[in-house]
């Protein structure tokens, strides 16, 4: 296999070759952000993925938004370079769970977080992210109840900003559930003019002391536009190399986690892809994601209803 700057060639070179589109979180490491065509928050790469007209979509995330793509785009090859990149919030959200609640339910529509399984994504009746939860909300008429999964924080969130009462299922990210909340405020202590930006995946002790609230992408904005020299940055610290290489002359700091730093807080899904797993999954277009043709299209219809009502 080649290595450093041969890598990076045969990987150009392979994308070439196949057609192939790279999209990439930013979450990922630096180096697969630099080589992406595209890096994005989830519902940007959703739109990716919907709209290109490349052969081979090879998407460097998590399980989840490689299934996106498949279902969002059934005729592109799509794959993710290590396919045991999951995430805790799918987890812990198991198909045969999810369809039981719905049925404790009957009266209640499924409002979903993209953080799932396709087969929970064909459970559910609206699928958002957390740049198009609120606009979705604000569409559901007052009187509509609504079970909310699986991010409890990102539910507890929008429950408490549109003073909405939700069923929210018990799931939660075990990268922002990592923050701690004294660490914090010492480093807010050490730096008295940086304001906090944080996700809404983020528990609220944390949200609490946030100036700005939003996706990664809204996160992104926020470090583009405000007006200090540093920021703190509570979310998964990746998405600090897009800020360092927009702003070099401005500060951005990690949130910590129980140990001071956020080393703790980097995703462990995110981080098993590497330079040499894309290259591989291009050169030999696996590990492949398939979704059988009945369910990618019960999950399609919740996805669709997202893409309708975010724009
Ligand atoms: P967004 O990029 O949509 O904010 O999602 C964050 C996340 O945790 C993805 O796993
Ligand atoms: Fe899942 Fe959290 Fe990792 Fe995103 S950061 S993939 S929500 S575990």
């Amino acid at each position: 296999n080649p290595v450093g700057t041969d890598l990076i060639a045969e990987i150009n070179r392979l994308r070439k070759e196949r057609n192939a589109v790279i999209l990439a979180h930013y979450y990922q490491r630096p180096e697969l952000q630099d080589l992406a065509d595209f890096v994005g928050d989830s519902l940007e790469l959703s739109r990716k993925a919907a709209e290109t007209d490349a052969d081979v979509i090879a998407f460097c995330g998590v399980k989840f938004m490689a299934e996106t793509a498949k279902i969002l785009s059934p005729d592109k090859i799509v794959v993710l370079p290590d396919m045991e990149a999951g995430c805790s919030l799918e987890d812990s959200c198991p198909p045969e769970k999810f369809a039981a609640f719905r049925e404790r339910h009957p009266d209640h529509i499924a409002l979903t977080y993209i953080n799932c399984s396709t087969e929970v994504k064909a459970l559910s009746d609206i699928i958002v992210t957390s740049s198009s939860a609120e606009t979705i909300l604000s569409q559901i008429p007052a009187d509509q109840k609504i079970i909310f999964g699986p991010d409890r924080h990102l539910g507890g969130y929008l429950s408490r900003k549109f003073n909405r009462e939700m069923l929210l299922w018990p799931g939660v990210c075990i990268v922002h559930e990592a923050f701690s909340e004294r660490e914090l405020l010492k480093l807010k202590a050490e730096h008295p003019d940086a304001p906090v930006a944080a996700h809404p995946e983020c528990p609220p002790h944390i949200i609490d002391h946030a100036d700005y609230v939003g996706s990664t992408s809204g996160i992104l904005n926020f470090a583009k536009t405000f007006p200090g020299d540093t920021l703190i940055v509570a979310t998964e610290p990746h998405i600090i190399h897009q800020m360092e290489k927009a702003l070099p002359e401005k500060t951005f700091i990690g949130a910590p986690g129980a140990d001071g730093n956020c080393n703790c807080n980097i995703c462990p899904y995110m981080a098993l892809n590497t330079l040499e797993k894309l290259y591989t999954a291009l050169r030999d277009l696996e590990p492949r994601i398939e979704i059988e043709e009945s369910l990618r299209l019960k999950a399609k219809q919740s996805l669709d209803r997202m893409l309708d009502m975010a724009s």
